[in-house]
């Protein structure tokens, strides 16, 4: 029994160079196609659109299997595509030309090609080309800035329910040759869909990238765009050891907003697991350095009404955050103040501290006061919190704990990315016991230390 009316399964296999493949033939245009024809017929649930690799039928592509007719297609187009689904929607015959069933030949084939494929790179391996591999992480920047690009320019908005190149230029206020080219390569990037001269959006681009979706990620994701520039600075920061003193962005207050959006984006998601894992019960008053959007302290406020945060950030971003804790309608419960967590007063008393997504901004030393400045202020039997990204003791993993260290050396001052034993060390030199990590789903990980009363205290 098929969980689905249709199941597709389109071949997107690329190979190496002078070897046939599906990609090579534009299976994505035919992807794009059928995407976009399931989205007008309001197929998106009922028919499932899977892409897969190589089914050995390389110099017949692009190929496509149909179940749970069990029919394959060969040579398939972008317009052979509405022909194909009304016949197996009806549940009539399939599209007789496209359809190879002669099982000898298609197993020939498949053998064949396997043979000339691992000779091709056999002969590739002796005469020392590049990995594709190795070939593929050199030019991953390509389509990231196709869609960065894209986003920038709100591409996606423009194209709206569909549009030509022509129009999409007008509305971005861009040129109307290179507008096509990026839309061409959005299409490729399985991005877009391309028929005739009208361009749409595939599923993911409305949901994700289309200003009038309720999912819309864009704001956030022009963080990415802005941080852009300074990862391009990495040679010169790793040769000088500090970052590459630049200007600052044309519009800072829009740099912010976009990187306090981004920040929202993932604490919106883990704050809630961060205080199920705490819990909220001893709970009274919260102090949340470098609080951001306030996701960590509104999430606390709405668990818990008893419970008092207050939230400390720098001058440009404390606006954003009070309107964040204004819209989640818990200003009663949350107060927000601007400082500089390395020298201003913190305050004392409180249950518990928390550092979410914070030290990575700063050198050992600066965590070292800080935890010395967070037992400070914590009432005995209080916590101090921190979230972010731990690298193994060797430093070199997970991946993007370790590249996350690079965005910090080319973003900030003095950031990096830390082991567990350092979080753990600068806890125990501030005077912390009961020191644990939880490891939260996702890349970050949640370390906590507890103040414990003595009679020194
Ligand atoms: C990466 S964001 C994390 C925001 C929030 N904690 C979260 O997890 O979403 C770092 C925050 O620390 C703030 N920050 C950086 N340096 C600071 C300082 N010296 N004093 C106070 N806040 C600071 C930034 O403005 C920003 O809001
Ligand atoms: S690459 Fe598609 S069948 Fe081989």
């Amino acid at each position: 029994m098929e969980p689905f009316r249709l199941h597709l399964f389109v071949c997107t296999q690329q190979k190496p160079e002078g070897v046939t493949s599906c990609a090579g033939s534009s299976s994505f245009a035919v992807l794009g196609a059928l995407d976009g024809e399931l989205q007008k017929r309001g197929l998106i649930n009922e028919v499932q659109l899977t892409t897969c690799g190589c089914l050995g039928l390389c110099d017949e592509g692009p190929v496509m299997v149909v179940y749970p007719a069990g029919v394959w297609y060969r040579r398939v187009q972008p317009s052979d595509v509405p022909e194909i689904l009304e016949a197996h929607l009806d549940g009539g015959r399939p599209v007789e030309r496209l359809v190879w069933n002669d099982a000898p030949a298609m197993k020939a084939m498949a053998v064949e090609h396997g043979e000339k494929f691992r000779a091709a790179m056999a002969a590739r391996d002796k005469a020392g080309v590049l990995p594709d591999r190795l070939d593929q992480m050199l030019r991953a920047y390509w389509p990231s800035r196709c869609l960065l690009t894209a986003l920038e320019l709100d591409l996606f908005t423009a194209v709206g329910d569909g549009a030509t190149a022509a129009q999409v230029a007008t509305k971005i206020k861009a040129n109307a040759r290179s507008t096509a080219m990026l839309l061409n390569a959005l299409v490729a990037l399985g991005l877009l869909s391309k028929s005739g001269d009208d361009y749409k959006n595939t599923a993911d681009s409305t949901r994700f990238f289309v200003q009038s979706s309720k999912d819309n990620h864009r704001n956030s994701l022009l963080h990415l765009a802005n941080i852009w520039h300074s990862w391009s600075t990495l040679t010169d920061a790793v040769r000088s050891g500090a970052r590459v003193p630049g200007e600052l962005p044309a519009d800072h207050l829009e740099w912010t907003r976009d990187f306090i959006t981004a920040m929202q984006r993932n604490a919106k998601e883990r704050a809630p697991l961060v205080v199920k894992t705490l819990a909220t019960a001893n709970l009274r008053r919260i102090l949340d350095l470098g609080g951001g959007s306030g996701a960590y302290a509104i999430a606390f406020a709405q668990a818990n009404p008893n419970i008092q945060c207050e939230i400390l950030d720098v001058p440009e971003v404390v606006p954003l955050t009070t309107e964040y804790v204004r819209q989640a309608g818990v200003s009663a419960q949350v107060k927000v103040r601007t400082g500089d967590m390395l020298q201003s007063d913190l305050g004392s008393g409180y249950d518990l501290v928390m550092m979410n997504a914070v030290c990575h901004i700063f050198s050992e030393e600066q965590n070292q006061g800080l935890f010395r400045r967070a037992y400070q202020a914590l009432a005995p039997r209080g916590r101090l919190a921190v979230v972010d990204f731990i690298l193994n003791p060797e430093k070199s993993g997970p991946q993007q704990a370790a590249l996350f260290a690079l965005n910090m050396l080319v973003n900030t001052d003095a950031g990096a990315t830390y082991s567990e034993s350092e979080y753990t060390d600068w806890m125990k030199a501030a005077g912390f016991a009961e020191i644990s990590r939880i490891n939260l789903p996702g890349p970050a990980s949640l370390i906590v230390g507890l103040k414990k009363w003595s009679l020194a205290h």
